[in-house]
């Protein structure tokens, strides 16, 4: 299964995009899910260090719909809004809490491929940066980005909204980053079933 998540408390550009993402994967034959940060409780980690005991997060919130899935996962397609040149916080939140997984099974994320998909309302507001973040997180943890490569998704996928729905949907540009993006998890996948 692949994983797709929206780090947007919205259902409107990062949903869109993300969903859009998975449609082409579904295509492709693969199974997906999606998971979002929207309308989710989700505490920020306080670092108490509960978690060092292996048997998860102190806190039992939100969080507990995704830990599952995570670990199920084979791929991740990880979206997210721009927020001040980065992630947004409830991603960066998401990322803290999996502390509490990893302390339970540091091998959650190893050698499984991610995408990453930044929409921002600036044409060039910082979704390189979100993209690195998002990327840093799975290299850090023991999983492997993919970028859809050089000339047009360099890093990942990359969207200009204009700060609407109708704005990213006219995003040619965007569009084509996250098709060979997408193409390239594809090609990584199936090269690795060999
Ligand atoms: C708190 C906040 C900070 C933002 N910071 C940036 C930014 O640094 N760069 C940028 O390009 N857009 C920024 N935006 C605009 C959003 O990235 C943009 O509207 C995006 O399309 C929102 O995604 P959504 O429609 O999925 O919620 C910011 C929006 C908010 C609410």
């Amino acid at each position: 299964m692949i994983l797709g998540i929206s780090g947007s408390p919205r259902s409107k550009s990062t949903e869109y995009v993300c969903k859009q993402a998975l449609q082409m994967l579904d295509e492709l034959g693969y199974e997906t899910e999606y998971w979002s940060v929207k309308g989710k409780q989700i505490n920020f980690c306080t670092h108490c260090d509960y978690c060092k005991k292996g048997e998860g997060c102190v806190f039992n919130d939100d969080m507990r719909s995704l830990y599952p899935l995570l670990e199920e996962a084979s791929a991740y397609v990880v979206s997210t809004p721009v927020y001040n040149g980065n992630v947004s916080g409830q991603l960066k939140t998401v990322m803290d809490r999996c502390r509490a997984l990893f302390s339970r099974n540091h091998k959650v994320f190893r050698y499984k491929p991610v995408i990453a998909i930044a929409v921002g309302g600036d044409r060039a507001g910082g979704q390189e940066t979100a993209i690195k973040q998002i990327s840093d997180f799975y290299l850090m943890n023991g999983g492997l980005p993919i970028s859809g490569g050089t000339f047009g998704a360099n890093l990942g996928a990359s969207f200009w909204s204009k700060d609407s729905l109708e704005g990213v949907m006219e995003d040619e540009e965007g569009f084509r980053s996250l098709q060979k993006t997408v193409k390239r998890l594809d090609k990584y996948i199936k090269e690795n079933k060999k």
